[in-house]
């Protein structure tokens, strides 16, 4: 066999109830991925949204999908629309799609169906601060994310903010899939070290697919 992904198979690490990290299965597909980020972020740019509180957030955005989550001035929220173009987001590339489908299905959540993707894009220093990912009405649905570029230490906690924090490197291609028990458990990315990465040069992207609709 060609020894395209470093002699690599993806592997699976149990993390919480109901979570689990896949490791490098999003491998193969980084270089499509990256340029379904590319095409997106061409019409809805990457920009750096303002916190409800007036904290401009060091990560940033954009999305793609039928909704994107956007900061109001009132708080967080799903819009079909991109405030800053006045555009719908930009359409969820097939390949992302297609990712997300074989990953939930890897984790135990066959069916899942996501209406919109968050893009992150985090340059050395950035991070996310602990939080819960909550303004998605069905919460029987999981959250699956996609790391590609520099690595991040990842906060995995629980239910409440201080319940004891597990830190793992999410590493390129590596997805984390939570949901169940953990789909609400507070989590967040540390400060990202500056480095250079062969894809995505000074930046970690990650993708958080998500199920933002009322259903159907
Ligand atoms: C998120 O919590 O929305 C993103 C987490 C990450 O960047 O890995
Ligand atoms: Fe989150």
């Amino acid at each position: 066999m060609l020894d395209l992904f470093d002699g690599e198979e993806p592997w699976q690490e149990p993390l919480a109830d109901g979570a689990v990290v896949l490791r490098r299965f999003a491998l193969a597909d980084a270089g499509t991925l990256m340029a379904g980020i590319e095409q997106v972020s061409a019409c809805s740019p990457f920009r750096h949204m303002v916190t409800p509180g007036g904290y401009t957030m060091s990560v940033a955005m954009t999305n793609c999908g039928t909704l994107g989550w956007a900061t109001t001035h009132g708080g967080y929220l799903y819009a079909t629309r991109d405030p800053q173009t006045g555009q719908p987001w930009p359409a969820m590339p097939d390949a992302f799609r297609a990712l997300s489908d074989r990953a939930s299905a890897a984790a135990g959540y066959a069916g899942f169906t996501p209406d919109a993707c968050l893009i992150n894009r985090y340059a050395p220093g950035a991070k996310l601060s602990l939080h819960q990912d909550k303004d998605e009405p069905d919460l029987g649905a999981p959250i699956v994310s996609v790391s590609l570029g520099l690595p991040a230490v990842f906060q995995f906690g629980g239910l409440r903010r201080n319940d004891p924090i597990k830190r793992l490197l999410l590493e390129h291609g590596d997805v984390v899939v939570w949901g169940g028990a953990s789909r609400l458990y507070y989590h967040g990315i540390q400060p990202l070290k500056p480095g250079v990465h062969p894809l995505t040069g000074e930046y970690r992207y990650n993708l958080t697919f998500r199920a933002a609709g009322a259903g159907e």
